[in-house]
């Protein structure tokens, strides 16, 4: 096997590592505002739900390229707590990655990407009408390690389009919706069309 020694690893092999084998990864496409009022939209995938009872999502967010400062998304979030998480399907996947676009603060990727704003219920960000799947969030708690905010977010509505779950039970209808998977390098993606069932044993 190759092994690699990550207490004294550079951070650039780390992120070969971590990133290109924990795949595929769900991409969370997220808008928040800064004090200004100001529109921000960036996909992340160190991404995920980490709980149900409250629900529970967790954004990792490193620096700008080439600095010690934050990312756009990381410093609003800490500035105003709010945020809303869109899931990215392949329908909006080359809008989602120009939102991915390293623009200075300020930019409108939300306008840059050509997508609809549309207001959230509780909190300030707006929303983005072309995603399937918006969760508007609160930050709850943010953990600093190195160079990687943790930030901790509590759901406090989601948004859920028309034809993806069943109303009488909630479930998700097979085939009604197939977010993208993040896999290896900067530009490798996954479909998730090809899935099947294995029932828990009893
Ligand atoms: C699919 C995808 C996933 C990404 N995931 C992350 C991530 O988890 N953490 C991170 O810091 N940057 C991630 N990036 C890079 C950010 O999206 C990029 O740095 C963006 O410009 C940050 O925008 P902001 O400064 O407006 O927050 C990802 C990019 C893409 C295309």
């Amino acid at each position: 096997m190759l092994s690699f020694d990550l207490r004294t690893s550079a951070p650039t092999l780390n992120y070969k590592i971590m990133t290109g084998l924990i795949t595929p990864r769900p991409i969370a496409l997220v808008t928040s505002l800064d004090v200004d009022g100001r529109v921000n939209a960036a996909p992340f995938s160190y991404f995920n739900a980490f709980g149900t009872d409250p629900a529970i999502v967790v954004l990792g967010v490193g620096n700008r390229p080439g600095t010690k400062v934050a990312k756009d998304t990381a410093a609003n979030i800490a500035a105003t707590h709010e945020f809303v998480v869109h899931l990215v399907d392949e329908a909006i996947a080359q809008q989602m990655n120009v939102c991915s676009t390293e623009f200075p603060h300020g930019v409108n990727e939300i306008e840059q990407a050509g997508f609809t704003p549309l207001a959230s219920v509780v909190v300030k960000p707006p929303r983005i009408a072309e995603s399937a799947v918006h969760f508007e969030c609160v930050e709850d708690q943010r953990l600093v390690i190195g160079n990687n905010r943790l930030i901790i977010g509590r759901v406090l509505m989601a948004h859920v389009r028309e034809g993806i779950m069943d109303p009488a039970n909630q479930h998700v209808i097979d085939g009604a919706f197939y977010p993208l998977g993040r896999m290896h390098g900067r530009g490798w993606y996954t479909r998730t069309e090809d899935q099947f069932e294995m029932n828990r044993p009893v």
